[in-house]
């Protein structure tokens, strides 16, 4: 049995994923954009996640863009039967590495299309509808049209499951009428804690919450408190990190990103630490929502 087991499991949709997985944004390039500075790095990561048990890998095509799919494609392809590939669709990227919406219905199709040509699929295991309304914060407002999209290229065969990222609690709720949600993909980590509320009304729904950003993403979490309880327990300050949404709620599912081997293992082995109510409490006094 594999150790990421002892951190437990999730449903997304019909298929169970361990909640200790992998995001593949780190693979591409330089700020997203472009080939990684190492090839066969990036690969061997990728070998390595998998062979340590890892069931439930976040991409997008806009990593890249193209690059990470295609990576994963190169390392991975044929899937594991177990395997499920979250990607995201909803923006594309400038040729000055910007970060631009796509959210037409026919830019959402190509998209889709985009993920299956690079990742070799023929259906993609759950989309995420990125939602650009604030690019850096979920802010309210419609997603029918988009969410319809999405649910249509559902229904054609093209899609098993959808999510939402960058989504409020009302977008949700929006969404469900149209299609069911499986996961919800928002920045959330032990300084940022906005989504405090949502994330146990998600669990309340039964739907997955998928931090980005867990361990600060371009601004590393740094905090003598964080620091002072990794020293105690004897681990990094990025284990206590990942170690805290673990323990934060059932419905969390970590897709911690990097490019090293020695940080995946690190990672990894937080599906074995557990933290007491004395830690969590000293812990969760660092960015109170
Ligand atoms: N939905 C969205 O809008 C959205 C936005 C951003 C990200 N995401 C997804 O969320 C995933 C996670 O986010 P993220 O990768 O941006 O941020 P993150 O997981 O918070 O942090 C990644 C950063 O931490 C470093 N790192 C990783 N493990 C470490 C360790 N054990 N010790 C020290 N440093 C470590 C990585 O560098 P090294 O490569 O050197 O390890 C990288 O710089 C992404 O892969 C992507 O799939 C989604």
């Amino acid at each position: 049995m594999s150790h990421l087991k002892q951190a437990g499991t999730f449903s997304l949709g019909d298929r169970s994923v361990n909640r200790m997985g992998y995001g593949a944004m780190q693979l591409a390039g330089p700020g997203v954009f472009g080939p990684p500075k190492d090839h066969a790095a990036a690969v061997a990561v990728l070998r390595a996640a998998l062979e340590a048990g890892v069931n439930h890998i976040d991409t997008s095509d806009f990593y890249g863009p193209h690059v990470t799919n295609r990576i994963i494609r190169e390392a991975l392809h044929p899937y594991a039967e177990d395997l499920v590939i979250v990607t995201k669709v909803g923006a594309l990227r400038g040729d000055d590495a910007s970060w631009n919406p796509a959210q037409s219905p026919a830019e959402l199709e190509q998209a889709v299309h985009d993920n299956l040509r690079n990742l070799g699929l023929d259906v993609l295991d759950v989309v995420n509808l990125r939602i650009m309304g604030d690019v850096h914060a979920p802010s309210e407002g419609s997603i029918e049209p988009q969410f319809s999209a999405l649910a249509t290229l559902q229904q054609k065969g093209l899609i098993r499951h959808l999510g939402l990222s960058n989504a409020t609690l009302t977008q949700v709720a929006e969404a469900q009428r149209i299609a069911s949600v499986v996961c919800v993909q928002n920045q959330f980590n032990l300084a940022h804690r906005e989504d405090d509320a949502l994330v146990d009304a998600l669990a309340r729904r039964g739907i997955a919450y998928v931090p980005f950003f867990p361990l600060g993403g371009f601004s590393p979490l740094q905090s003598q408190t964080l620091s002072d309880v990794a020293a105690r327990l004897g681990v990094t300050p990025m284990q206590v990190a990942l170690a805290w949404l673990l323990a934060r709620a059932p419905n969390i599912l970590l897709i911690p990103g990097t490019s090293s081997l020695g940080h995946l293992l690190e990672n990894l082995a937080v599906a074995e630490l557990q933290l007491d109510q004395n830690v969590m409490a000293e812990l969760g006094s660092i960015g109170k929502g």
